[in-house]
């Protein structure tokens, strides 16, 4: 997981025009089936939205986010466009990793709520045609799981070969020079049976051991118990880190330091080893026979990695994230071109993705510090228009800033205590989602875990609904322009003017249905022109469906199209077309 900082500016919003979308495509049906009439699954085209409970809705006021909360919001997304909700683990946990150290797997955090909630707010969600995706943290558990308490109390212990234990390769001296990802060694002695056990995130996080073929059957039930219970399906967390080396060889050392002080390393004997694709695939067995979809946390530094979690025969993730187009962190229309390019030549179906909670949010990477809003807008017009599914993260429809901790004391996320001042934590991406301009932004009564921006009074729900301008009135059109444009949700990416360093510009075209995407990634205006003999379109005609362009709306042509700074330009295209899908 990599962090990116930028520095905060008040944003200044870009006045634009907003084009109601032209809904002259073929309808169609928002259900909630399996498969279309073209074969298409539904997890294709559905727009996916990551609630971090926490911080989402706050229903019993006491300052931290719950399942009824989500339920109360489920119009809200339905409304916006969502399909499909990732909530991050709700599952019973000490929180030192703010969920991500499960004590439970088959139950709810009391702070979220009960079964009972969580059944409730599943059949709410069922009956908008709402999917929900749990998050399965596969790697580790808590240390305050029972199969850890019982796997520590001796060696002789039936759950002892569950987690990874070994002898020290001397008197105080861990097993090897591995380093934990969140501080310190990876080793931690347990004074009780004098052996180590390895953890890659904190110590409280002992790592499964993968190898045991026991793991796999009670873990694979968990994924069996919440399909029965309506789940559709599973985020992966840190897959990347499921198997170690069994002769646990050092890893390399690289020099220097990293942000905790520990010596840099390369993770050659303990990420991706090849193994992992075993596990995935016989998941996959059990997550088709209950038609469900896994999504994948993959850290992926190459498109041949990436490549490899789809499957040679798209027989392990069917959504693994690609982090390569989320990281470009520059308005590059080159960048993004080679990104895309990439995505498109994977043998499986793109995913989208430019947030998340470890992530500072993308309205600060992306934003210039005066026109936030503006480029808010320009991202979602990038990769919500993209052929791949979308994972939004809360907020990123409002513009959500990060929010900082300014003081050490401060800091909830614990690598935030241990990487200050460099690395602050996670803290600042996962703040209260901001529905109103009351106090705590309308997330709760009592005072939040974690405080709101500044922001929120400008940056919120209530507000942006009325503000026919906002960033979130721009996602409710372009979302609904998708749900209903057969080219956006299956056509062709056709990427136009590829030299262009300012404007990056792509044709998604569905038999006949063809639709133009202009984006201008500069500050300054741009002029753009487009020949499409080559895709059979030469004397094509445009009608706008959805723009941001004030002073220049109504652009029929191809030729000399004027587009204001960070103009997104969408329409729909009209000529003889070829029919290639
Ligand atoms: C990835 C999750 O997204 C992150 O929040 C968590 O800390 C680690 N995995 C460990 O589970």
């Amino acid at each position: 997981m990599r962090k990116l900082h930028r520095s905060l500016s008040v944003a200044w919003a870009l006045s634009f025009f907003l084009f109601s979308p032209v809904f002259g495509q073929t309808k169609i049906q928002r259900t909630p089936q399996n498969i279309d009439s073209e074969g298409h699954q539904w997890w294709q085209h559905a727009v996916f939205y990551e609630i971090y409970p926490r911080s989402f809705a706050d229903s019993n006021n006491d300052g931290v986010g719950d399942l009824n909360g989500i339920a109360s919001k489920l119009d809200y997304l339905k409304d916006l466009g969502v399909d499909a909700i990732w909530i991050t683990p709700c599952y019973p946990s000490p929180q030192v990793d703010f969920g991500y150290d499960v004590s439970d797997y088959e139950n709810i955090d009391p702070m979220y709520g009960t079964l009972k909630d969580f059944d409730q707010l599943s059949s709410q969600a069922k009956k908008r045609g709402i999917r929900i995706i749990m998050d399965f943290v596969m790697n580790h558990t808590s240390d305050q799981h029972k199969w850890f308490l019982d796997s520590r109390s001796s060696k002789t212990s039936a759950y002892r070969n569950w987690y990874v234990w070994r002898d020290g390769k001397a008197e105080n001296q861990p097993p090897n020079n591995w380093v934990a990802l969140f501080g310190g060694p990876a080793w931690k002695l347990d004074p009780k049976t004098g052996q180590y056990y390895y953890h890659y995130f904190y110590p409280e996080q002992p790592d499964l051991n993968w190898r045991n073929p026991a793991i796999k059957n009670a873990m694979f039930d968990v994924t069996r118990w919440w399909y029965k219970r309506g789940v559709a399906g599973f985020r992966l967390d840190a897959v990347d880190t499921l198997y170690e080396d069994p002769k646990l060889h050092d890893n390399p050392v690289l020099g220097g330091k990293n942000r905790y002080g520990d010596p840099n390393e390369e993770n050659k004997y303990n990420l991706k080893l090849p193994e992992i694709h075993n596990v995935l695939r016989d998941l996959r067995k059990v997550a088709d026979e209950n038609g469900a979809v896994l999504v994948g946390e993959t850290w992926t530094s190459d498109l041949a990695e990436l490549e490899r979690y789809y499957g040679a025969h798209n027989d392990e993730i069917q959504l693994p994230m690609d982090f390569l187009f989320g990281y470009v962190n520059k308005l590059s229309p080159l960048e993004f071109r080679k990104q895309i390019a990439a995505a498109e030549s994977v043998h499986g179906w793109p995913v989208y993705v430019i947030s998340n909670h470890d992530i500072v949010r993308s309205y600060v990477r992306y934003g210039d510090g005066a026109h936030n809003d503006a480029i808010a807008k320009l991202m979602a017009g990038l990769y919500l228009t993209l052929r791949g599914t979308p994972i939004l993260y809360y907020g990123e429809e409002i513009g959500m800033e990060n929010n900082n901790p300014v003081r050490v004391e401060d800091v909830k996320d614990p690598i935030g205590k241990l990487g200050w001042p460099q690395d602050k934590g996670r803290d600042g991406e996962r703040t209260p989602m901001q529905w109103n301009n009351s106090a705590n932004a309308g997330f709760s009564t009592a005072k939040p875990w974690l405080p709101v921006p500044q922001s929120y009074q400008t940056h919120n729900v209530a507000t942006e609904t009325k503000d026919p301008n906002s960033v979130l009135q721009f996602y409710r059109h372009l979302l609904a322009l998708r749900h209903t444009s057969r080219a956006l949700l299956d056509g062709n990416y056709i990427p136009l003017n590829e030299n262009d360093p300012n404007v990056l510009s792509y044709l998604r075209q569905y038999k006949d249905e063809t639709v133009l995407v202009v984006l201008n990634m500069s500050g300054v205006e741009q002029k753009v022109s487009f020949d499409l003999t080559q895709q059979g379109l030469s004397n094509a005609k445009t009608a706008t469906l959805l723009t941001i362009l004030s002073t220049h709306p109504d652009q029929p042509a191809l030729t000399g199209i004027t587009l204001e700074p960070f103009a997104v330009y969408i329409a729909k295209v009209s000529g003889a077309s070829k029919t290639n899908n």
